[in-house]
């Protein structure tokens, strides 16, 4: 093995021990396994469907409307926009119609030249293609922020680009929006900058709530630190129950991964889904919908996707109306009537897996792979291990620079703990949303984007404004700690401001 590829596997080894050092979810960058699922109810399950409400799924009040959303791109994070196409596909089969299911996905993944099966895409490793038929809304650039909150709106002047689709829906209808990516405290990772802030996502609920034109809505949400999304800002009163993969301190967990039992199938090197999106799907893809209430649905999702003795896994978390848990699936999802005689029952329950990857080192799980797979000495392989290392010399900047800053500004003794202070539950993560914002600017204007891996740090921005650091302290800092702005694919010259 040659000097350079040892250099690698040592980077490696040192990025699954240290990086995610110091946060509350680390005893876990072990990778496990996830256990067979598919069809575990099939076999236990033949009662007949109690409470029929009519034929054909369809409701006699208002209309079913649903926001299908994947904030990432790139082959490595497969996994996203996997879970928005099979996501897409329940709702299908459920009985709502194209014209009220809106999607966002890059729509890079299913002819990336990484995939080893063109024009397909999967979610579970014994799945069916997931990809056909889906709706091609908002495509590539135009997955911004801007177009998701205007199309919730019902905004149609608002946009820019895609198929023109809103939620054009009124008083009585039921609206679904889920959303799967990567995040970071507050924050939601976007294939285009800026990013989702949580305050201006709650603002935009509150507008659509204050428009009348919905009777209630769900929000499922996968990303890490996704409980700070709703946490301490999502009024109740708005008819919206929330639920998210994560609290608002730990990562969530991609599963299907290279590696695991149940893996991919061998040819893949990427992740096929997420532990907490797989949970709510693969029991709506089995259910009677009619049967199975929201509140059920979240007891066996958190069960599937919660932290057991090893460390693995994430706590989901409700918020808002939590009353309205209490509807069926069927109100907000349909039901597909192949299911009919599959009721729900509590004992039935989707295994929990035995092992999963954390979102933030999915990535390099799939350079890993990559490199790993490829021919000694081919040009596949010398592209891996280049891809592999800018990506760790990009995390060590940006760990490192947010360090130092914090050290700057606050002196050694006191920095860390200024930096990892982690607010009690129930409260935002910052009270002047503004200022985290222009702190996530200053700082990405003098040290590089933040990127995907980079919103982790957000906790620790926040913590700056919540001590009373403001810009001009801050763009100090960021001088002093980032003498230049790096170069790499990563650096925000190429991939623009998050904020
Ligand atoms: C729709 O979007 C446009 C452009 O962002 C904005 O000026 C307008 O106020 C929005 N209308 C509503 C009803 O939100
Ligand atoms: C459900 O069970 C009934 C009675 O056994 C049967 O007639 C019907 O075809 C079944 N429906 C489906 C969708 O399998």
């Amino acid at each position: 093995m040659t000097r350079v590829a040892t250099g690698a596997i040592l980077l490696f080894m040192v990025a699954l021990a240290g990086i995610e050092a110091g946060r509350q979810d680390i005893d876990h960058d072990v990778l496990r396994l996830p256990t067979e699922v598919s069809n575990f109810f099939r076999n236990n399950n033949n009662n007949k469907n109690k409470n029929d409400k009519n034929d054909n799924g369809v409701d006699s009040t208002g209309t079913r409307w649903a926001v299908l959303i994947a904030g990432s791109n790139g082959y490595w994070n497969y996994r996203h926009q996997a879970d928005v196409c099979h996501a897409y596909q329940i709702l299908k089969k459920g009985g709502l119609k194209d014209e009220n299911i809106i999607v966002f996905m890059y729509d890079d993944i299913a002819n990336d030249i990484e995939n080893p099966r063109p024009g397909i895409i999967i979610n579970n490793p014994k799945g069916e293609d997931v990809y056909k038929g889906v709706p091609k809304d908002y495509t590539g650039e135009q997955v911004t922020a801007g177009n998701f909150f205007n199309v919730i709106l019902g905004n149609k002047t608002g946009l820019t680009g895609g198929s023109g689709k809103v939620v054009n829906s009124g008083p009585n209808d039921h609206i679904f929006i889920y959303y799967t990516d990567h995040g970071g405290p507050g924050i939601l990772g976007m294939p285009t900058s800026p990013y989702i802030y949580a305050d201006d996502l709650v603002d935009v609920l509150k507008k659509k709530h204050a428009s009348g034109t919905y009777k209630s809505l769900v929000f499922y949400v996968e990303a890490c630190e996704s409980g700070s999304i709703f946490e301490g800002i999502l009024p109740k009163g708005l008819n919206i129950y929330a639920t998210t993969a994560s609290n608002a301190v730990e990562s969530s967990w991609g599963t299907y991964c290279p590696g695991e039992n149940p893996g991919p199938p061998e040819e893949y090197d990427t992740c096929l889904g997420d532990l907490y999106s797989v949970a709510w799907m693969e029991d709506s893809d089995v259910h009677n919908l009619q049967t199975e209430t929201l509140h059920q649905q979240y007891q066996l999702v958190k069960d599937r996707t919660g932290k057991r003795n090893n460390g693995y896994g994430s706590h989901v978390m409700q918020y808002g109306d939590v009353p309205l848990s209490k509807d069926s699936l069927f109100v907000y999802m349909g039901t597909n009537p192949a299911n009919d005689n599959y009721t729900f029952m509590d004992n039935n329950a989707l295994r929990q897996p035995s092992k999963a990857v954390n979102q933030r080192d999915a990535d390099l799980l799939h350079f890993w792979h990559k490199y790993r797979k490829a021919p000694e000495g081919s040009p596949r392989k010398m592209e891996a291990q280049k891809q592999f290392v800018e990506m760790m010399s990009h995390r060590l900047h940006l760990d490192q620079s947010i360090k130092f800053i914090g050290r700057l500004l606050f002196g050694i003794d006191k920095a860390s703990e200024v930096l990892s202070t982690v607010r009690p539950a129930g409260q935002p993560l910052v009270d002047d949303w503004d200022c985290l914002k222009t702190l996530v600017r200053t700082f990405e204007t003098h040290c590089g984007s933040l990127s995907q891996y980079g919103m982790k740090h957000m906790r620790s921005l926040a913590n700056l404004c919540n001590a009373g650091i403001r810009k001009e302290k801050m763009a100090e800092a960021s001088v002093q700690a980032c003498a230049t702005v790096p170069s790499n694919p990563w650096s925000s010259l190429k991939k623009g401001f998050s904020a």
